[in-house]
């Protein structure tokens, strides 16, 4: 049973709230996607959920337990993996050694030749086995987001943080990217995922949280939040993204990812 409880977290930043008593709960394997205009607070929660910031105030718990006092590897080895905006991709090691790397300093006592194992298993999932020997730093922006993904599975984590998947992905890759997160949820992993890519995200999600300057203030279907005069109203708010307002309020209108190639993301 997969349970993950934020409860009245907030996070301060000197004078600045960067959240706001933030409350949901995530029950089983459920697909969430977690949208709202820069600087919301999107990274921020999700860096409090894996460990690696402190809330000002409020806890979380992950299957019962409390992880917001733990260390991000502890939070790692409790199920809660997730990837990071800017994509980070191990660059002078293997595709197959990125894979390792995770999980051998998670498990000091599993065998080598287990771990291998299980990471030519990642491979196959990913279609990367001919990609194994190659560096990290050789791999698209979209493939070091797919290795980022692979990594995680190496850790069998209950729930899964994507942050901006598809960002600078070319949109043949995004595709797959999509695939792998609807077939690894079937599997039973839960996932929240960020995403400024509005087609996508109502396609994928089955729930949405919006955040809005640190305050959640919506929880739902994607089809009711869609409608939420609260949420039109923070994505009208703002002044420069035409594409953000033009998609939330006509579903269907696609967007290209941005341009500047495979490298190029949101920071
Ligand atoms: N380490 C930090 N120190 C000070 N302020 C921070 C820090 N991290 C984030 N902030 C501020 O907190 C707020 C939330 O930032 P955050 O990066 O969580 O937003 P976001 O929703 O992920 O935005 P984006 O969509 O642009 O990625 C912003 O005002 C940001 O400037
Ligand atoms: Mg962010």
């Amino acid at each position: 049973m997969i349970e993950l409880a934020v409860n009245n977290v907030a996070k301060d930043f000197g004078g600045l709230r960067a959240l706001n008593q933030v409350s949901f709960k995530i029950n089983g394997p459920e697909l969430v996607g977690l949208i709202g205009p820069n600087g919301a607070g999107k990274t921020t929660l999700t860096n409090i959920l894996d460990g690696v910031l402190k809330p000002t105030t409020g806890t979380v718990y992950l299957n019962g337990h409390r992880i917001d006092i733990l260390p991000p590897y502890q939070v790692a080895l409790a199920g809660l993996g997730r990837t990071f905006q800017v994509t980070r991709a191990f660059r002078r090691m293997t595709v197959l050694e990125n894979l390792l790397v995770p999980a051998m300093a998670l498990h000091a006592t599993a065998h080598r030749k287990d771990m291998e194992e299980k990471a030519w298993g990642v491979l196959e999932f990913l279609t990367f086995e001919h990609l194994a020997n190659d560096l990290g730093r050789s791999l698209s922006g979209g493939q070091q987001k797919l290795l980022e993904l692979g990594r995680l599975l190496m850790l069998d984590p209950d729930i899964i943080i994507l942050d901006e998947p598809f960002a600078g992905v070319h949109p043949k890759l995004m595709e797959t990217i999509y695939e792998y997160i609807t077939t690894v949820n079937a599997q039973g992993k839960a996932f929240i995922i960020i995403s400024h890519d509005m087609d996508t995200i109502f396609t994928l999600s089955k729930r949405l949280l919006v955040l809005h300057f640190g305050t959640l203030i919506a929880d739902g279907d994607p089809d009711v939040v869609r409608h939420d005069p609260a949420v039109i109203e923070a994505y009208l708010g703002e002044e420069d993204d035409d594409a953000l307002t033009t998609t939330i309020s006509q579903p269907g209108v696609h967007h290209p990812p941005p341009e500047g190639g495979p490298e190029n993301d949101r920071h």
